[in-house]
């Protein structure tokens, strides 16, 4: 729920990275193979590969090496306007497994948490592409999207991420003279949190105004928050997951828009996107011995996690009616579980917008969701086509615990939606998760998308 606001994370090195382009480094693109699926069977895509998001990349003058942006300040010598800074620096490519720790290898892609190199990167994004140039749009409505992972390595506080976001195929740079870099560079990030972390929003440097994290040395925030409509399908590691529509009523029915003020959700609800979503975690939902070490669904070992986007209509111009989840271990499909506490209307196994009234009523959330559009409005985002991004990151806003613990942790643990996870309430901080868990990693295979019921078979 809280999430990426705090994908701060981005410690890469203090380095930066403009909206020009450097020639330091080759940008060369870690591949990854993935599938579209059919009755007929499965096809690669051909082309598949990753692209590091623009924020960790260093950023420096196009004519030299000076950083336009250390650790998590702006260099105002070089650069003091948007436009300037889109002008004056550069954005590296990036050396993926040395700097990154980002590999694939076949069609599995790793993600490790902590890379040290001559600086200690934390977190990655990435993003699927079908070309250099451009990121691959998946269109999801009355279809099914399947991927393997591996969360045995990611504790408490660490979360393992796959989601959708309504980003421009070409990483807004049709749209915005300002930004050279693109798609090739990861740039155009954005979600339903509208985050102001991002250095480049719109083709423009996000300096003005822009105020060093209190908390983290590697990331601050602009004037400018960037907003789109996101899908998470995965927010995990391996003691809990949930699956969150998120939309927005940004123009383009969710699509990319530069936030200031207000409209950020400053105050938290009061923006042009949904910033809570509405979750299925099955913890959360009352069954606590579905998802975790040694549970039905075993994160010691490989998942298959299958998400189906159903319409009204049984069609893709549809409506967007209900979103589905259906697991996959050792040869076994295992069904959703159902809700299991009192007072709802029904034992609810699924996203719905019944399903999302009813909880907010008796979890006493915040019915932003709802007031965002709801299934209806997640539907339209989707029907535009959205971009797949895939991460691992902490959390400097509320350590995680909104994922995998008792949140709000001054709650009454016994209410029905304030326990998330068996983590503890103390746990979750980012230094304690960057010293004591270096190793952790996320690894995501096999993914594939296609008609419901053509991207997974028991057995
Ligand atoms: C699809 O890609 C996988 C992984 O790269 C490869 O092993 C397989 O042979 C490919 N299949 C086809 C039909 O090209
Ligand atoms: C900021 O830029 C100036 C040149 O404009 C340079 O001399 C200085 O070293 C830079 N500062 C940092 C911290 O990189
Ligand atoms: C859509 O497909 C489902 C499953 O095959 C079926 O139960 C349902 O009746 C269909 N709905 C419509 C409106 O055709
Ligand atoms: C599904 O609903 C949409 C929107 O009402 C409509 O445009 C489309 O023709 C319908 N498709 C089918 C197969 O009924």
């Amino acid at each position: 729920m809280l999430r990426k606001i705090a994908l701060a994370s981005l410690c890469f090195l203090a380095l930066t990275h403009s909206q020009q382009v450097g020639k330091e480094v080759t940008e060369t693109h870690p591949r990854l193979p993935f599938q579209k699926c059919t009755r007929s069977g499965c096809t690669n895509v051909s082309n598949g590969q990753v692209v590091l998001d623009a924020n960790w990349r260093w950023l420096h003058v196009t004519d030299g090496f000076t950083n336009c942006y250390t650790g998590n300040s702006w260099n105002t010598s070089v650069c003091s306007s948007g436009t300037q800074c889109a002008q004056r620096c550069a954005l590296e490519g990036a050396n993926y497994q040395k700097t990154y720790g980002i590999t694939t290898s076949g069609n599995a892609l790793t993600i490790k948490f902590l890379t040290k190199d001559s600086q200690t990167n934390v977190g990655g994004r990435v993003y699927l592409m079908d070309s250099d140039t451009r990121y691959h749009m998946f269109q999801l409505l009355n279809q099914e999207f399947t991927f393997d992972v591996d969360v045995s390595k990611i504790p408490c506080g660490i979360n393992g991420a796959l989601y959708f976001i309504q980003m421009d195929a070409d990483g807004g740079m049709s749209k915005h003279s300002g930004n050279k870099a693109g798609a090739k560079y990861g740039t155009g990030y954005c979600d339903s949190q509208c985050p102001r972390d991002m250095k480049f929003i719109s083709g423009e440097g996000n300096a003005q105004g822009w105020t060093p994290s209190p908390s983290d040395p590697n990331a601050g925030t602009g004037t400018y928050g960037a907003c789109c409509a996101e899908m998470d399908i995965w927010e995990a590691n391996s003691m809990s997951s949930a699956y969150t529509p998120h939309p927005c009523r940004t123009p383009n029915d969710g699509g990319y828009y530069r936030c200031t003020g207000q409209e950020c959700n400053q105050p938290r609800y009061e923006g042009v996107c949904d910033p809570d979503g509405c979750d299925y975690n099955p913890f959360r939902q009352g069954v606590r011995d579905f998802y975790g070490p040694g549970k039905t669904i075993d994160t010691n070992k490989k998942i298959t996690v299958v998400t189906q986007f159903i319409t009204d209509n049984n069609s893709s111009s549809g409506t967007l009616v209900e979103i589905r989840r259906v697991w996959v271990q050792d040869g076994r499909v295992i069904q959703n579980p159902p809700t299991n506490f009192p007072g709802l209307m029904e034992p609810y196994d699924s996203l719905t917008n019944q399903f999302c009234d009813d909880q907010k009523r008796i979890f006493e959330d915040n019915p932003s969701f709802q007031r965002n559009g709801g299934m209806a409005a997640m539907g339209r985002s989707l029907a535009k086509g959205h971009v797949l991004a895939l991460s691992i990151w902490n959390d400097h806003t509320a350590n995680m615990l909104w994922l995998d613990s008792s949140y709000p942790v001054d709650a009454d643990p016994n209410k029905p939606g304030i326990a998330r996870g068996e983590c503890p309430t103390t746990g979750g901080k980012p230094k304690d998760t960057e010293q004591n868990h270096p190793d952790a990693q996320v690894i995501f295979s096999n993914i594939r998308y296609g008609d419901i019921g053509t991207t997974y078979t028991a057995g």
